[in-house]
């Protein structure tokens, strides 16, 4: 059977078809970066207005590159929450007016469990049970993971989550948005050691992380410096040595509670190669591919295919979407 994926929670529109037989199919993606650069972050209306220009063409691009018809789809899922409520709307829209037309069963999807199922489509796949580390732009999150749709939430974010302080100390270093892959680019020529950051949280016992700290340290820092490209660099190298120590740390503490070998790393800051080289150390890491780590449709293909297998479809046509909705509730 053929399921197509729709995500639309935030800034990235994509459009996947999972084949339980075959696997991914096909999966098409439309970022729109570019689109809410100017204004340094997601301006939530714009973000839904091109969400309802893209749904269509994308759609029809991945039937073509999957070599399949609407007559092959058996359900539709879509990101049903959280994310930004708009944006959210014209997706679960389109896949309950796509069910309705196909007379098919639609699937709302909890975006954090998309994620935490990408490397899922990977082989090797992690096997159950594992830790997932789950860093996005909203979420900074250690979740047990012991079967499909059995999560415990282990270390949450009190403050900042990772990606979102990424954004934010590129915002400071005039680096642009989205701020994760631009510190990247600029740490890879910057000098070690010329900036010493905390590592929050990490003297302590426990499994949350704050992040906020670390953002106002490297605010200071900026303040008393004078920026030029090499200052710049070196800023963004400490401050990405400082989210990666601080992670490597608490997953490493994860494993030994739970005694789990498997870690999964999740989320759009899981794209950071200094993170995915740094990590590989502590454990059996499984990475999705770096385009499935952040936003994508075929996470949210594979969901709903797996709670179809259990017969968990939506009730009815009622067009829901949650702008918050924690994984604890789901
Ligand atoms: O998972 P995602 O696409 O969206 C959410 O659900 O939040 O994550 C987006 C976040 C942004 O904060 C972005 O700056 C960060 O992931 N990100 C990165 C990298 N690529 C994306 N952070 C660090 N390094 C990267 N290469
Ligand atoms: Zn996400």
């Amino acid at each position: 059977m053929q399921i197509l994926g729709i995500e639309t929670s935030c800034d990235e529109t994509g459009i996947a078809i999972y084949d339980s037989e075959k696997g991914l199919l096909g999966h098409t993606l439309h970022s729109q970066a570019s689109l809410h650069a100017q204004y340094g972050g997601t301006v939530p209306e714009l973000a839904s207005r091109d969400h309802i220009q893209r749904l269509i063409p994308l759609t029809r691009l991945v039937f073509e590159q999957a070599n399949s018809s609407e007559k092959d789809i058996t359900a539709i899922a879509y990101t049903k929450g959280p994310g930004l409520i708009g944006a959210l709307l014209t997706g679960a829209s389109f896949a309950k007016a796509l069910g309705y037309a196909w007379k098919i069963p639609t699937i709302g999807v909890h975006h954090l469990e998309g994620h935490l199922l990408a490397a899922l489509l990977e082989t090797p796949a992690p096997t159950f049970p594992f830790v997932a580390l789950l860093v996005s732009g909203g979420h900074t999150m250690l979740v047990h993971v012991t079967d499909i749709g059995h999560y415990t939430l282990l270390g949450n974010s009190l403050d900042d989550a990772a990606g979102e302080a990424f954004d934010k100390t590129a915002r400071a270093l005039n680096l642009g948005y989205p701020g994760g892959p631009a510190i990247e680019k600029s740490a890879l020529n910057g000098i070690s050691g010329q900036y010493t950051l905390p590592r929050p949280l990490t003297a302590r016992p426990g499994l949350d992380f704050s992040f906020s700290g670390l953002k106002t340290a490297v605010i200071n820092t900026i303040k008393k410096t004078e920026l030029n490209n090499q200052a710049v660099a070196d800023i963004a190298l400490a401050f990405q040595d400082a989210v990666i120590d601080t992670l490597i740390i608490k997953s490493k503490r994860a494993l030994e509670q739970t005694g789990c070998t498997n870690l999964v790393i999740a989320g759009g800051v899981g794209a950071n190669k200094a993170l995915r080289n740094k990590i590989q150390s502590i454990g059996n890491v499984f990475f999705p591919s770096i385009e499935f780590c952040t936003d994508n449709g075929a996470m949210i293909a594979f969901s709903g295919y797996q709670h179809l297998l259990k017969q968990q479809i939506d009730p009815d046509w009622a067009i829901e979407a949650k702008a918050r909705w924690s994984l604890a509730d789901f």
